[in-house]
C-alpha cells in the first residue's frame, strides 16, 4: 500500500520534473568520467523522470537501464531518450526491492535519492548489492539526518494529511514564505540546478515516506558488506538538514 502511494505521488509530482541537463552532468562528473563508464551496464534505480539514464547513455555507457514504480515518471524518461536519440537506455516499471535481474548483472548502480523513499532503504541496498558485479560501483544519494531532521518530519507529517488538490498551491505558499530565509541562509549552492523551491517542497514535505541516516551508519553498512569506499559527499543541498549524503563505492 505504501508503495503505490509513493508511485502515485511521484506520477502526479515530478512527471513534468526535469533537472537542467548541463548543470546536472557537472554534478555526475564530480563521481563519474565518459572513460570510467565507457561500455559499462548501468542500472539506474528510482530513475524518476531519468536525467540521470541520459547522462551515463550520452557518456558512451554499453547499456543504461532505467528503473522505477512510478509509470508516469517513465514516460517522461521515454520522451527525453527519443528527444536525445539514445539506443542504449531502457525504461522499465520495476520495484528496487525486488529487482528481475540475475546476480552481478551490471557494472554500476546508481541510486540518487531513492533508496530512502522505499519501505525498506538497507533491503534496498541489499538488493542493489545483489544485482551488482564483484568490482562493481555503487553510488547512492541519501538524506541526511541531522538534529532537526524532527522539524522537517513534523511539517511532512501535517503536509501529507492535507488534500492532495491542495499539494500545489500549499507548496507555492511555503516557497514564497521560505524564499527568504533560503536566499540569506543558504549555506552552499545546490548540487543539482534547474529545480524551483515549490518543486523542492514538494518532494520534501509531501511525499509518504522518507527515511533518514547518519552517513556513518551507510557507511559501516557498506563496509561491513564488503565496500571499499571511494567517494563521500557530506551534504549536495543548501542546508545541511535537508541535504543527501553521497558514497560511490567499490564492491
Ligand atoms: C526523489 S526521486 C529521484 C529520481 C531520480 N533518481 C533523480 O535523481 O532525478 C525518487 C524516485 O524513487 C522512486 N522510487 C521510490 N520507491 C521505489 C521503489 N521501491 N522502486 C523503484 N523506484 C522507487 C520514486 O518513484 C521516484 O521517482
Amino acid at each position: 500500500m505504501n508503495k503505490e502511494k509513493v508511485s502515485r505521488f511521484y506520477d502526479v509530482v515530478w512527471t513534468e520534473y526535469i533537472p537542467e541537463y548541463a548543470e546536472t552532468e557537472n554534478h555526475w562528473r564530480m563521481f563519474y568520467s565518459p572513460e570510467e563508464v565507457s561500455g559499462k551496464t548501468v542500472l539506474d534505480a528510482g530513475c524518476g523522470t531519468g536525467i540521470f539514464s541520459i547522462i551515463f547513455g550520452n557518456n558512451g555507457a554499453g547499456y543504461v537501464t532505467g528503473i522505477d514504480i512510478s509509470e508516469g515518471s517513465l514516460g517522461t524518461g521515454r520522451t527525453m531518450k527519443e528527444k536525445f536519440n539514445l539506443e542504449n537506455i531502457e525504461f522499465r516499471q520495476e520495484d528496487m526491492l525486488h529487482l528481475p535481474f540475475a546476480d552481478g548483472s551490471f557494472d554500476i548502480v546508481w541510486a540518487w535519492g531513492t533508496v530512502h523513499h522505499t519501505t525498506d532503504p538497507l533491503g534496498a541496498i541489499t538488493e542493489l548489492d545483489r544485482v551488482l558485479k564483484k568490482g562493481g560501483s555503487l553510488f547512492l544519494a541519501i538524506y541526511k539526518r541531522t538534529r532537526a531532521t524532527w522539524i522537517h518530519e513534523v511539517i511532512r507529517k501535517i503536509c501529507v494529511r492535507t488534500p492532495r488538490w491542495s499539494w500545489t498551491f500549499l507548496s507555492k505558499i511555503m516557497a514564497f514564505f521560505l524564499s527568504p530565509v533560503v536566499f540569506f541562509f543558504k549555506r552552499r549552492e545546490k548540487s543539482r540546478k534547474g529545480e524551483k523551491l515549490e518543486e523542492l517542497i514538494l518532494d520534501w514535505y509531501f511525499v509518504p515516506i522518507r527515511h533518514y541516516y547518519y552517513p556513518e551508519e551507510i557507511e559501516q553498512f557498506l563496509t561491513a558488506t564488503g565496500y571499499t569506499i571511494e567517494k563521500h559527499l557530506a551534504h549536495s543541498g543548501r542546508f545541511n538538514s535537508s541535504s543527501n549524503f553521497i558514497f560511490k563505492s567499490r564492491k
